[in-house]
């Protein structure tokens, strides 16, 4: 298997797991493998940089990875990551973003 490919399967186990609450610290746990631990990167090198996005800005583009109304090249992999996610979530992982620097 290529490195990617072992990295998109390991990543679709952990997305597989549940989440509780609408707890946005432990929710952006699952996000930081890609977009490293204070949203710091590009994710797989190819998204923006989220560190300090609005959180307006992170629930629209992650309700929209939901929907298929955003996203570039390689949104399928983002759609994986917030299929599972409630609004409550998505609203609770936004706000966290925003607070990173
Ligand atoms: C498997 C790696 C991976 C994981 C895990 C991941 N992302 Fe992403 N993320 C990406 C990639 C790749 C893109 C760019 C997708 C595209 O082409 O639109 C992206 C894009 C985004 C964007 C939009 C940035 C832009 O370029 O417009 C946001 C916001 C985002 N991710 C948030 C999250 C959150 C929140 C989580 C955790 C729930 C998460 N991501 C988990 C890989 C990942």
């Amino acid at each position: 298997m290529k490195t990617i490919q072992k990295v998109l399967l390991a990543l679709a186990v952990v997305g597989s797991m549940s989440v509780v609450s609408a707890d946005g610290a432990g929710t952006f746990k699952k996000c930081t493998a890609c977009h490293g631990a204070k949203a710091e990167k590009k994710a797989l090198g190819k998204s923006a940089i989220i560190q300090g996005w609005k959180a307006d800005k992170v629930v629209t583009a992650l309700k929209g990875y939901k929907d298929g109304t955003y996203g570039g090249a390689m949104k399928g992999v983002m759609k994986g990551q917030v299929l599972h996610l409630s609004d409550a979530d998505i609203e609770a992982v936004a706000a966290y973003i925003e607070t990173l620097k």
